[in-house]
């Protein structure tokens, strides 16, 4: 079983992942929301890529049943109904909803991966349940880190890091790419106070100073949801653990 980390989804073009098995994260802060979304109960996030297409795609869904929600530069967007903050995803407003989620990274990652066999949704949230989901499965495995408008950054690959030791832990003998021994090299030195490196990345800091501190508590919360999101025909549902299908089948 072979894990491979890509720093960066400029890395590779869309059809590079064609059959593969697919880990998308984006811990600052859309696939940590996407976990919170399912956390209250949403039915399904439907990840785009322009928010034209948000806009398009809502116009066209079931009625009341629909959320348009994400952000542009953190901030939610004009219209939108809910921005990309964790708290704002309440079983209040969430539950039996559809979400249709644009961010300026962790969404374009998902669809940027949708032509993988399967594409599974991790953040510091979930990091447990997918360490084991993924070495239950016993496949190649592809981790995106989202970053920062194609650029490297260092909450993603600590998680991405985290996420393998954890694999390699049950698993030693697991083959590792050089870019996922950077991971893990840099999990070693940035990870064991995960709160602590998300103030001090700087899309922490550009949070901080948007007054998004709080997310920080929620995003950087280790194995709070040990759900597994998983995209599949447009959308993410959960996966359904019982008989190995998933729900979107
Ligand atoms: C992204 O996709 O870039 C983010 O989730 C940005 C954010 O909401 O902080």
């Amino acid at each position: 079983m072979k894990v491979n980390v890509i720093l960066s989804p400029n890395n590779v073009e869309d059809l590079y992942f064609t059959g593969k098995t697919t880990v998308v994260i984006d811990v600052l802060r859309a696939t940590s929301v996407i976990l919170k979304a399912f956390d209250a109960g949403a039915k399904e996030v439907i990840p785009v890529g322009s928010i034209d297409f948000a806009m398009k795609f809502s116009v066209n869904a079931h009625g009341g049943h629909t959320l348009l929600c994400g952000e542009r530069n953190t901030q939610k967007i004009d219209g939108f109904d809910l921005g990309n903050s964790p708290a704002e995803y309440t079983e209040e407003k969430i539950k039996g909803k559809s979400v249709i989620l644009f961010t300026t990274n962790g969404s374009k990652a998902i669809v940027k991966a949708k032509y993988s066999e399967k594409v599974f949704v991790a953040s510091f949230n979930n990091l447990s349940a997918m360490a084991e989901h993924l070495l239950k499965i016993n496949t190649d495995i592809e981790i995106i880190t989202s970053g920062a408008n194609g650029v490297f950054c260092l909450e993603d690959t600590i998680c991405a890091g985290a996420l393998i030791k954890k694999m390699l832990k049950q698993n030693p003998n697991l083959d590792v790419t050089d870019a996922t021994r950077a991971a893990l090299v840099l999990e070693e030195k940035f990870g064991s106070d995960i709160k602590e490196m998300m103030l001090n990345c700087e899309h922490g800091k550009l949070l901080i100073q948007n007054g998004f501190d709080k997310d920080i508590d929620f995003c950087s919360t280790v194995d709070n949801i040990p759900l597994i999101p998983v995209f599949s025909g447009g959308e993410i549902k959960l996966w359904q653990a019982d008989n190995e299908e998933n729900s979107t089948k």
